[in-house]
This record gives structure tokens, sequence and C-alpha cells, in this order.
């Protein structure tokens, strides 16, 4: 059964573990993560909250190496969200600061590695040199094609959603006289993610169990995965574990069970 399950995914491609014996994984293609549990992960350490931010900034080039390992092909991470604004002034300035530094630092690193980065979000309201070294990031590594690596920074998916409303009524006036216009794909199309499949997997560290305003239309069938590890020690093992709870679901779209056995018995041909 789970053998059926493993194939039954149209975007997922099934493969061995390396070591002999061990079941087969499967590796999502997308895979969207809120990265929460910075601050507790310090104040248990009785340090200050922004040095769980410089952590955490580790943690994400460990998961995005073991993305690129395990073939994922789209990786996209929560880093600021249209609410974080409300934090305090000065943890909000070591992050900005923090986002500099480390798309300088590490933009030779993603190139070498195959990493395209995008950033998604307002944009607009970060600061010049922010804005810049997000613009010169994303020209440096647009030729890369292992991995594309989404950075959500002033997120929020209301936002996306109302934006993406707004670039549609701007493109094609007429759906204001012809409302049967405004369908869910239209939509979909003019989202900061337009282009990119569907998120597979969701994961959320932290311990908490909610969607924080992230990718609300995108997540609509996406596998939910949450943990209590904290954002800093995430790792590849940490990765693994999601992946192997990913390999257990049975997606069925809407459908049944027979139904999305039937399907790939037909795959399999
Ligand atoms: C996530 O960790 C990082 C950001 C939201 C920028 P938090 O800073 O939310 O950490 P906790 O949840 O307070 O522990
Ligand atoms: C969500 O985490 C946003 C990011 C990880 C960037 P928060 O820590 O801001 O979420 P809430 O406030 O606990 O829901
Ligand atoms: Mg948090």
């Amino acid at each position: 059964m789970k053998a059926l399950r493993r194939l039954t995914g149209s975007r997922n491609a099934a493969i061995s573990d390396a070591s002999a014996g061990a079941p087969a994984s499967v590796v999502p293609r997308h895979v969207a993560i809120i990265m929460d549990g910075n601050g507790r992960w310090a104040t248990r350490r009785l340090l200050p909250r922004t040095v769980g931010h410089h952590k955490g900034v580790d943690a994400v080039r460990t998961t995005v190496e073991a993305c690129v390992q395990r073939g994922i092909e789209y990786l996209t991470l929560f880093a600021f969200s249209s609410e974080n604004w409300r934090r305090p002034e000065e943890e909000v300035s070591v992050l900005m600061t923090l986002f500099v530094s480390a798309l300088e630092r590490e933009v030779g690193r993603l190139t070498r590695t195959g990493v395209r980065l995008k950033v998604i979000g307002d944009v607009s309201a970060f600061n010049p040199t922010l804005q810049a070294a997000i613009r010169d990031a994303e020209a440096r590594t647009a030729g890369n094609d292992k991995l594309t690596l989404t950075v959500a920074a002033n997120y929020g998916g209301r936002w996306d959603v109302a934006q993406a409303m707004r670039r549609l009524l701007a493109e094609q006036p007429e759906c204001m006289t012809d409302p049967a216009l405004i369908t869910p794909e239209a939509i979909d199309a003019r989202l900061a993610t337009a282009g990119m499949p569907e998120p597979d997997l969701f994961i959320r560290t932290g311990g908490e169990q909610r969607i924080s305003n992230f990718l609300l239309w995108q997540l609509a069938y996406t596998e939910l995965y949450f943990t209590d590890d904290f954002w800093p020690d995430f790792d590849a093992a940490a990765l693994d574990r999601a992946i192997a709870s990913f390999s257990e679901r049975e997606r069925r779209f809407g459908r049944t069970s027979a139904q999305v056995a039937a399907t790939a018995t037909a795959q399999r041909g």
C-alpha cells in the first residue's frame, strides 16, 4: 500500500534510500518552511533573542544545502512577516542588518551550489541598502537552476492575494464588467509565487501549529508538518524526518483512496 502511495503524487519522484533495505522516500518538489523559534532558542540559553536570529542563518545554510543534495527543486522560507514590524524596533533593526549581511555573504555560496534566489513580499518597505542587496543577489543567482530558494520577506498571504487581484484588474480591466474572468487560475498567475508548483510539504518549527499569514492560497493541498524543534536546531536529519512523514501521506486531492490506488496502478502500466 505504501508503495502505491509513493507513486500517486504526480509531482513526486520516488527515490531509493542509499542504505540497503531502508524504505524508499518521496522527495517533495517544493518545501515551504516557517522558520520559527529563534527567540525561544536564545532565551532558553539566557542569550538575547537576536543571537537566535544569527544562529537561524546557519540553519538556513544547512537546510538549503540539504535540499540541493536531496533534489528538492523549490524551497520557500518565511523570513519576516508583514506582522513582524510589530516587534521591538531594536529586534527589527537587527533582522534588517542580518538580511543584508546574509545576502552579501551567502551569494557566492548560492551560486556555487546552483541556487537561484528570489525574494517575495513588499520589499518597497525595506531600506534602500536592503533593497539593493536583494536586487543584486537575485541578479547574480538568476542563471542557477538546481534549486529555487524563495525568501518571503515583508510577506503576508493576505497581501499576496490582494496584490494579485490588483494586478489582475490593472491588466484585465474587463474583469469589472465581466466578473466571470476572475478565476482561480487568473489570480494564481499573479501571485508572488506565480510559475512555481504549489508547496508539497509545509514545515513549521518552534511548536506552534498555525500558518501565521504565510502562503494562504498556495497551501490549499500542501501536507502540513509541525515540529517542536526550534529553527536554529533544524538540520538535515530534521528535514529527513519531515520528508519521512510526508512519504507516509496519501494525497487524495478530493478523490477516494480507491481512485488514487487505481491511478497509481494505471501509471505503473
Ligand atoms: C522566527 O523566530 C524568526 C522571525 C519571525 C523573524 P522568532 O523570532 O519568532 O522566535 P520565537 O517564536 O519568538 O521563539
Ligand atoms: C512567523 O513567525 C513568521 C516568520 C517565521 C517569519 P512568528 O513568530 O512571527 O508567528 P506568530 O506571531 O507566533 O504567529
Ligand atoms: Mg515566533
